[in-house]
């Protein structure tokens, strides 16, 4: 029986989700066994085209990639395009990643489906890791009940306790499907990492470490070096952080998590999803100090090991 961790990604990529896709697919201790996409920093014709893209360009175009929801679920689109000034610097991403563009076509079986007839016949653990709304996988929930029996372990990019990015109170992939994101940590999914911008803006990435990624020479190298030179533009432009030149890449210190657990520190907590805030929706309540009698439901990352998570990056990516 293999030891390396089953995985599967649903992701909206995106600048932050193409570093966390080439770092499962070549970490050699992670099966990356399938991709789902969702609509989210992109359209969905653009985040299933830059997975493929991203998939090609490391020599893993074999790993197939299922489109999924264009859209939330409940709304008709974001509750607001007021922050997408698509293509701009203030845009980490842009439409479509600047990486050779893939020509292939996404595998026939929607998103929704695979993962439901993936979990129903598993006869090994599969830990599902959302990296984008968490549309297909409320979805998922909501279309086969045991759904959330069946993940053995869900570690989601998303939330803020402190730290919001999308509004004064959220986070962009909860923000973008509230609802969904409500009905995800109301499932009872057994298992439940919230790795949520609290953790990922302790892991920055400098200007220096994005040009030491492109130096490696390897493909995955200079992908990461272009996407993130991106992200730092557009954080420079618009979010300074603390550390001048910097940028978090969200989604790739959730699977650094998954085979170095203490990269990140975290906290027991109950969390719930504000859907009717004026001023709040998409907010993470975290139920920090335990005040409001609910049983915890998710294990919460409030810090990170920065440098163990570029050192890890530089690994992975410098293997040819
Ligand atoms: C999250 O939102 C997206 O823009 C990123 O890819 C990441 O998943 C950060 O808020
Ligand atoms: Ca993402």
């Amino acid at each position: 029986m293999s030891t390396k961790h089953r995985l599967i990604i649903d992701c909206d990529t995106g600048t932050d989700d193409a570093v966390a896709l080439m770092l499962a697919a070549l970490h050699p201790e992670i099966d990356l066994i399938g991709v789902t996409t969702v609509f989210g920093n992109a359209p969905l014709y653009a985040t299933t085209t830059n997975s493929l893209s991203v998939l090609e360009l490391i020599g893993k175009g074999h790993i197939p990639v299922h489109a999924g929801f264009p859209r939330p679920l409940v709304r008709k689109a974001m509750p607001s395009e007021r922050f997408f000034k698509t293509d701009s610097v203030q845009d980490p991403h842009g439409t479509y990643l600047d990486i050779p563009r893939s020509a292939s076509k996404p595998a026939s079986e929607r998103a929704v489906e695979y993962l439901i007839e993936t979990y129903r016949n598993a006869t090994q653990p599969i830990t599902l890791m959302p990296i984008g709304p968490l549309t297909n996988i409320a979805a998922a929930v909501a279309l086969e009940p045991r759904f959330a029996e069946w993940v053995p372990k869900l570690i989601i990019m998303g939330g803020g306790h402190e730290v919001p990015n999308i509004s004064a109170s959220a986070e962009f992939n909860i923000w973008a499907d509230a609802e969904a994101a409500a009905s995800v940590f109301e499932a009872g999914f057994k298992d439940v990492l919230m790795v949520p911008l609290d953790a990922t803006h302790k892991a920055l990435v400098t200007a220096k470490e994005c040009a030491a990624f492109g130096a490696l020479g390897t493909p995955a190298g200079m992908a990461t070096e272009t996407v993130i030179k991106r992200r730092i533009g557009s954080y420079e432009s618009s979010q300074k952080m603390d550390v001048p030149e910097s940028a978090p890449v969200h989604d790739a210190l959730c699977v650094a998590a998954l085979v170095e657990p203490g990269i990140i520190t975290t906290k027991r907590c109950h969390v719930a999803v504000e859907t009717t805030g004026t001023l709040t929706l998409g907010r993470t309540v975290v139920d920090t100090h335990h005040r409001g009698g609910k049983e915890p439901n998710a294990d919460v990352a409030f810090d990170a090991n920065a440098p163990r998570f570029i050192a890890l990056m530089m690994e992975i990516f410098g293997q040819r």
